[in-house]
C-alpha cells in the first residue's frame, strides 16, 4: 500500500545536483495547495491524479511538493528515497534562504517534476515553531521554481501545523476535497476559516479555488443529498461543477504505484481526474473572474 504513483515515476534524478539555483524561466506558476483538516478526504490521490492531469491532458509543466510527512505522493519511489540530495525540511530549516529547486526531481511522466518523500517532515514541523518568519519560509524559496513551471500543487498535511502554513502562504489558491461524510463537511468551515487567518494576520492573499466533492458513491443517495445539500447552502459558489466519484480502479492504482491515467485509463476515475484538470485549468487562466478570495 505503500506504492502510490506511477511505475514511470521510479527513476528519479535530481533537476540540478550539487547546483544551489536553477536557471530563471518565462513562466509564471499558479501555485495550488490542496488542503483539508481531515485525513482520508483524498488529499493526495487528487494531487497525484490532477498533477498528471494537467501534464498529460494540458500540456502543462507541474510541479507537486509533498509536504506532508507520510510522504504519500512519492512513497513508492523507493530508488528516489536512496538518492542523496536536498530535502524539503533542509530547505525550510536552512539558516539562510535556499531555492526550492534544488530539491526537485524530473519524473518520466513528460512535464512531472516532484519533491522527494520527506520522513523528517514532522520533526521540521516541530523545530519550525522556535524561527521568526516561519510561516513564509516556502514561499521564499519557491521564486525560482515559479518561473520554471505551469503549476505547482502542494500536498498537505492533515493538521493546521507549520507546514500547512508554509504551503498556505506560498500558495495562490486552495483546493479543498471533502468526501461525502459529516466530518469533513465539518472540516471544510475550519479549513476556510485557515484561509481567513491567512488572509488577514498572515496578510497573504490566499483564494478559495474551489471545494471538490470526492469519493461520491452513487449507491448512498441519502448520504450524498443531505452532505450535498448542506454544501450547496453554505458555499454554492465555491462547489467544483467536476466530482470524483467512488472508482476502485483510483485505489487500486494508488496501491500499484501508478496514477490513474496509466493504471486504468479509460475509468471513471481517470474521466473524473481529467475533467477536474480541464476545469481548474480554466479557472487557473482566469483567477481573478472564477476563483473567490476570502
Ligand atoms: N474516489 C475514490 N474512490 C475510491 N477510493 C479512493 C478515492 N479517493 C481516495 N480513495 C482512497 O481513499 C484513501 C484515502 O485517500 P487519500 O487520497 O490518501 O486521502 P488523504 O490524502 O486526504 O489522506 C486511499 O486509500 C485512496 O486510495
Ligand atoms: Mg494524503
Amino acid at each position: 500500500m505503500k506504492n502510490l504513483l506511477s511505475a514511470g515515476l521510479k527513476k528519479l534524478r535530481p533537476v540540478a545536483p550539487g547546483a544551489t539555483t536553477a536557471p530563471i524561466g518565462r513562466n509564471r506558476a499558479q501555485v495550488v495547495a490542496v488542503a483539508a483538516q481531515k485525513g482520508g478526504v483524498g488529499k493526495t490521490t487528487t494531487t497525484v491524479n490532477l498533477a498528471c492531469a494537467l501534464a498529460l491532458t494540458q500540456g502543462q509543466r507541474v510541479l507537486v511538493i509533498d509536504i506532508d510527512p507520510q510522504g504519500h505522493v512519492a512513497s513508492s519511489l523507493r530508488e528516489s528515497v536512496r538518492i542523496a540530495g536536498t530535502s524539503l525540511s533542509d530547505i525550510l530549516l536552512a539558516h539562510s534562504p535556499r531555492d526550492l529547486m534544488e530539491a526537485v526531481r524530473d519524473s518520466e511522466i513528460e512535464g512531472l517534476s516532484l519533491t522527494p518523500p520527506d520522513k523528517a517532515l514532522n520533526e521540521t514541523d516541530t523545530r519550525l515553531s522556535t524561527r521568526v518568519g516561519r510561516e513564509y519560509i516556502l514561499q521564499g524559496a519557491l521564486r525560482t521554481a515559479r518561473t520554471l513551471f505551469d503549476t505547482i500543487i502542494i500536498d498537505c498535511p492533515p493538521n493546521l501545523g507549520n507546514l500547512t502554513l508554509n504551503a498556505l502562504v506560498a500558495a495562490d489558491h486552495v483546493l479543498v476535497p471533502c468526501d461525502m461524510s459529516i466530518l469533513a463537511f465539518e472540516g471544510v468551515a475550519d479549513l476556510l476559516g485557515t484561509v481567513a487567518i491567512v488572509n488577514d494576520r498572515l496578510r497573504h492573499p490566499l483564494s478559495v479555488l474551489g471545494i471538490l466533492r470526492t469519493r461520491v458513491d452513487g449507491r448512498t443517495q441519502q448520504i450524498n443529498e443531505a452532505i450535498g445539500g448542506a454544501l450547496d447552502e453554505n458555499y454554492r459558489h465555491l462547489i467544483l461543477d467536476t466530482a470524483i466519484p467512488v472508482n476502485s480502479a483510483l485505489a487500486q492504482a494508488q496501491a500499484a504505484g501508478r496514477s490513474i491515467f496509466q493504471y486504468a485509463p479509460q475509468s471513471r476515475g481517470a474521466a473524473a481526474y481529467k475533467a477536474l484538470a480541464a476545469e481548474l485549468a480554466g479557472r487557473l487562466a482566469a483567477p481573478a473572474e472564477s476563483s473567490v478570495a476570502q
